[in-house]
């Protein structure tokens, strides 16, 4: 495959760079923690291996992530504390934590350690807003500096962009993973290609959409967004979770919102099943659409819906998938996206699904198993599929 679309001008990584090096690595460890335990490490899993070929090459290797949102502020619930706890074990060595990675001395103190995790990130101003003042703070800790976060490749944040441009900057293994498996689904799928979207925020997700419906074969459609079309369709759905659809404004080929959401291609569920109360223990009924009741809450697809969509994924070339179909949250409640898993995995087409929703509701060892490539990020997954260009991956362009 052609790979110069997003390898013009990059390095990717390899451990000879490394020899005797501080190496700056950019993980995202953006992940849950309830009570410091970590119930889904695909994140964490995808890092692994580029810090084992840094140590073994005799680098020290410093760790830079990120977990949540803070916004510039320290968020107790949001430390890396457990990441690093989690590290230790995989990797059998002490990683110390430094808690304030620009206190006064600290890069002297930490200077022998073969491998150390920072603080969240995020808990400082400059990371969001991609001081410049604040990359070079962060490259006085490294010699070279690696991207090994896909998931945060769309944040054009300082350890992202402002920090690789002070020092030689290379993209990641699993980065390139990524991008070569994104880049095949999107530029060069082998026919016919099936997107199926799920979950919920439809604003965001409105260009792949748009971008699908142009380019795939099919697009099946679920969750809240299928909560979304029922309800702008006019159908009743109950107290179900729907979200306001985006004005009808026309596109340059003069699609609209409207004409977009009955195009022949979309392939909504026909069949849901419904609950009175949200409780996994609630009865569960399978009714048609047209049936639904104002006191019910959809939380799933059904059989025959199951049964239509698998008939799609059957024939497939290209899988791409993104977003849960049911109300997740709740385990049984996604009986139908984990078979819609199972499908994908019967199927013979190459297969690419990604957002964390979806990995919590399947897991991701039974992904790993059955499709074809795991994307480990939700919005930077979307963004590269739509064409949008990474700040991230820009910034390793020399
Ligand atoms: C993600 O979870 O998609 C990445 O870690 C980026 O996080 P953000 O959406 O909070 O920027």
């Amino acid at each position: 495959m052609n790979n110069a679309g997003f390898l013009k001008k990059i390095g990717v990584f390899s451990p000879s760079v490394a020899a005797g090096k501080r190496v700056l690595i950019r993980a995202d460890f953006d992940v849950d923690a309830p009570k410091g335990r970590i119930p889904d490490d695909l994140r964490i899993l995808r890092v692994l291996p580029v810090i084992h070929a840094c140590l073994k090459a005799g680098a020290r290797v410093r760790l830079i992530a990120h977990r949540g949102r803070p916004h510039g502020t320290h968020v107790k619930s949001l430390s890396l504390r457990p990441v690093a706890k989690y590290l230790e074990r995989a990797l059998k060595r002490a990683v110390p934590f430094v808690s304030d990675p620009f206190a006064d001395g600290a890069e002297r103190t930490y200077e022998p350690a073969p491998c150390l995790l920072f603080e969240n990130i995020r808990f400082w101003p400059g990371e969001e807003t991609n001081d410049d003042a604040f990359g070079a703070e962060l490259a006085r800790w490294g010699d070279l500096y690696i991207n090994e976060a896909f998931a945060n490749s769309h944040r054009a944040h300082a350890s992202m962009v402002a920090l690789a441009a002070k020092l030689p900057a290379y993209m990641g293994p699993a980065l390139y993973d990524e991008l070569r498996s994104l880049q095949l689904v999107r530029d060069k799928p082998k026919r016919p290609l099936v997107a199926i979207l799920g979950g919920a925020k439809l604003e965001t997700k409105m260009p792949l959409l748009k971008q699908f419906l142009k380019t795939a074969d099919a697009v099946i459609i679920g969750g809240v967004l299928a909560n979304t079309i029922y309800a702008f369709e006019g159908d009743e759905i109950g107290k179900s979770r729907s979200e306001a659809v985006p004005a009808g404004r026309q596109d340059k080929s003069g699609l609209n919102t409207s004409s977009l959401l009955r195009s022949k291609k979309l392939h909504i569920p026909s069949d849901v099943v419904v609950v009175k109360s949200l409780r996994g223990s609630s009865r569960r009924t399978v009714k048609d659409i047209e049936s639904v009741d104002p006191d019910d809450y959809i939380v799933d697809i059904g059989e025959r819906s199951m049964k239509h969509f698998s008939e799609l994924l059957n024939k497939a070339g290209t899988i791409v998938w993104n977003g849960p179909f049911g109300y997740t949250e709740v385990p049984e409640f996604a009986r139908g996206t984990k078979m819609l898993a199972r499908a994908i995995a019967r199927a013979k087409a190459i297969s690419v699904v990604g957002g964390g929703d979806v990995i919590a509701a399947v897991g991701a060892k039974t992904l790993l198993r059955t499709v074809t490539h795991v994307s480990a990020g939700g919005g930077a997954m979307l963004a590269f599929l739509t064409g949008e260009k990474l700040p991230g991956v820009e910034a390793l362009r020399r």
